[in-house]
């Protein structure tokens, strides 16, 4: 976790920034008024509704609802995290951030960068210029590996020797320090050494494009025990494994870094989909056949961490595993880490690749297309889900199907609360034919970003009205398309404020979220509309269905609640034959 920014130097720095400038820069804007306007860079429209206002020094989409301040437009259009939204704006105002809130809390590490940064240089020199390059080379190019997408990845080349990058950079005790924090020697008592010896090197760069470690592989097969996924047995003793990482450094953190997504942000602004593979080699494979979203997590389990900066960058994670054994149980612990974190809007998709095959050996043998056609087909967590739980129950005893629910319940109960939940407990009731009571989520979800999402509630907590007017306030058109019957009959806690909206809107089918907003009288009412009108739901194109689906959910919930209440102190002796009427009608609606 990024150490803690204070909040006067934030101050600061929106002080001095114009987010006029910041914006612009990315997304030309046009002047309307005492506003700027463009199209909205985060959904897709044909007519302005993105506005940006130098005099609050916020921008706000009327119809996506995206807004924020200068950091959080960074955060979200260059896809960066806190730290490095500010690190973007100080360095935009010429402003020294004091080094001891340069990133991370502590120590300076700006040496370390500087150093890993000059031996990532001096390793590509080599793969051009050393006397056995050619070897290198040589491998590459057997790979199959073309010499602009090496320079895309700025491969590199480790030359053979103990202490090449010892004696050039390490002249002193204070660089061989540095040396050591970089991860790029190795001490013992009595030795001192270059970690990465005789390797092609594949540099390893955060988000915003710093070095910040190696990956270095074996010029050959290496040690024959040493398959795929063996990364555990080729760091046994004595042996050179195939593939040797920086190893963990305050700037390196395998849990948190994700190989080749920077270059992929450098093809791409949005991404539809982002595909998580093994190896570096397949990323730099499948970028080489022009599939340019591929990520490596560098050689450990996908960890929460990583999917939350894939989450930010993509609405789509497909992980591609290898069809083995180890394969599967890498994506099923993958699909258990990203329960939480399936917040509405997002999905996760699984493809299971052909025996003995991974992401680059395909790629090149079916070629882009064919590869491309076998993600579209990945399966949905879902489908991954109740077909692997199905495989380990017998679906056509009642034993089985109770089991199923069994081990059905502490899943979804991991899955925040939204549509998507709703939907995967349908689909439990659906296979095993009663309703389950699903414990709900532990709690609202990974750890806050920061700043301005700190406030924001995050969707899938919202309680469902609040999310229903917020929807409706939001997407007004949504008013005039058909409602599920029996939906005005609700009368919950906020009803009123729904059933107002919608009749505004009925009335007036051209209205916008901010002139709902404003047109409220009650100044309460009205605040907590406007923050509603821009709260962030993370909806795609699918803001009628949720809605929907939200009003169909509190139908139920009423009359489940009636039915309780008919039923609480009623014998049927007692009951009024209107009160039994009611009752079975009450049954047969739901
Ligand atoms: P693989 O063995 O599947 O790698 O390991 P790969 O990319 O397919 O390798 P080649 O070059 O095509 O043979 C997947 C990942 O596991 C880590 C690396 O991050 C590698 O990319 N790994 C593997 C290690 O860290 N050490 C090893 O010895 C092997
Ligand atoms: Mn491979």
């Amino acid at each position: 976790m990024a150490g803690k920014i204070p909040q006067n130097f934030i101050d600061d720095l929106l002080n001095r920034t114009d987010i006029v400038d910041v914006i612009n820069q990315r997304v030309p804007l046009k002047k309307a008024g005492r506003e700027y306007q463009a199209c909205c860079p985060f959904h897709t429209e044909k007519t302005p509704s993105f506005t940006v206002s130098p005099a609050k020094q916020f921008y706000h989409c009327f119809g996506c609802g995206a807004h924020g301040t200068a950091i959080g437009f960074l955060m979200d259009y260059d896809r960066l995290s806190f730290p490095e939204a500010i690190e973007e704006l100080a360095a935009m105002q010429g402003l020294e951030i004091p080094s001891e809130i340069a990133f991370e809390q502590g120590p300076d590490h700006r040496p370390i960068y500087e150093m890993l940064e000059k031996v990532a240089a001096w390793y590509r020199q080599q793969l051009r210029e050393h006397p056995e390059a050619k070897r290198a080379t040589d491998y590459l190019q057997q790979r199959g590996l073309s010499a602009e997408i090496a320079a895309t990845f700025q491969l590199g080349f480790a030359p053979p020797g103990w202490d090449n990058v010892l004696r050039r950079f390490g002249p002193d005790q204070r660089s061989r320090k540095i040396l050591s924090d970089a991860g790029l020697i190795n001490q013992t008592d009595d030795r001192t050494y270059d970690r990465l010896r005789d390797r092609i090197i594949f540099p390893i760069r955060d988000g915003r494009g710093r070095v910040i470690g190696f990956g270095g592989r074996l010029l050959g097969e290496g040690n024959p025990a040493q398959g795929s996924a063996s990364a555990a047995t080729g760091r046994k003793q004595g042996t050179a494994p195939k593939y040797l990482n920086s190893p963990e450094t305050p700037v390196f953190h395998k849990g948190r870094e994700l190989y080749g997504l920077y270059e992929a942000r450098q093809a791409h602004r949005q991404f539809e989909q982002i595909l998580v593979v093994e190896g570096y080699m397949d990323v730099v494979a499948l970028a080489q056949f022009d599939i340019r979203n591929a990520v490596a997590t560098l050689g450990t389990a996908t960890t929460a961490e990583h999917l939350n900066k894939l989450y930010r960058a993509s609405n789509e994670v497909v992980f591609c595993f290898d069809g083995d054994r180890a394969g599967r149980a890498a994506a099923w612990k993958a699909l258990q880490t990203a329960l939480p974190l399936m917040k509405d809007g997002r999905q996760a998709r699984f493809l299971f690749l052909p025996e003995g095959e991974d992401p680059d050996t395909l790629v090149r043998k079916i070629g882009t297309q064919a590869f491309l056609e076998e993600i579209r087909h990945a399966q949905p967590l879902s489908e991954f889900l109740f077909a692997r739980l199905e495989s380990e129950t017998d679906m056509d005893s009642i034993d089985g199907r109770a089991r199923l629910a069994e081990l059905a319940r502490p899943l979804l109960g991991q899955l925040p609360q939204g549509t998507f939940r709703a939907m995967m407990e349908q689909a439990l009731e659906q296979r095993i034919g009663v309703a389950v009571d699903i414990p709900p989520p532990a709690s609202p979800e990974a750890p806050p970003r920061p700043a301005r999402k700190a406030q924001a509630q995050t969707p899938g907590t919202m309680p469902p009205m609040r999310r229903a007017v917020a929807l409706l306030l939001q997407y007004p058109e949504m008013a005039t398309t058909p409602l599920p019957e029996g939906w005005d009959e609700i009368r919950l806690p906020g009803t009123d404020v729904l059933h107002d909206l919608h009749q505004r809107i009925c009335a007036q089918p051209q209205t916008n979220s901010a002139a709902l907003v404003e047109a409220t009288e009650d100044p309460r009412l009205r605040g907590h509309l406007a923050r509603l009108a821009v709260a962030d739901l993370a909806v795609q194109d699918d803001a009628a269905e949720q809605f929907c689906g939200i009003l169909q959910r509190l139908i139920e919930q009423q009359r489940a609640e009636k039915r309780r209440e008919l039923l609480k102190n009623a014998s049927p002796s007692s009951m009024s034959e209107e009160e039994k009427q009611r009752l079975r009608e009450l049954y047969r609606g739901s």
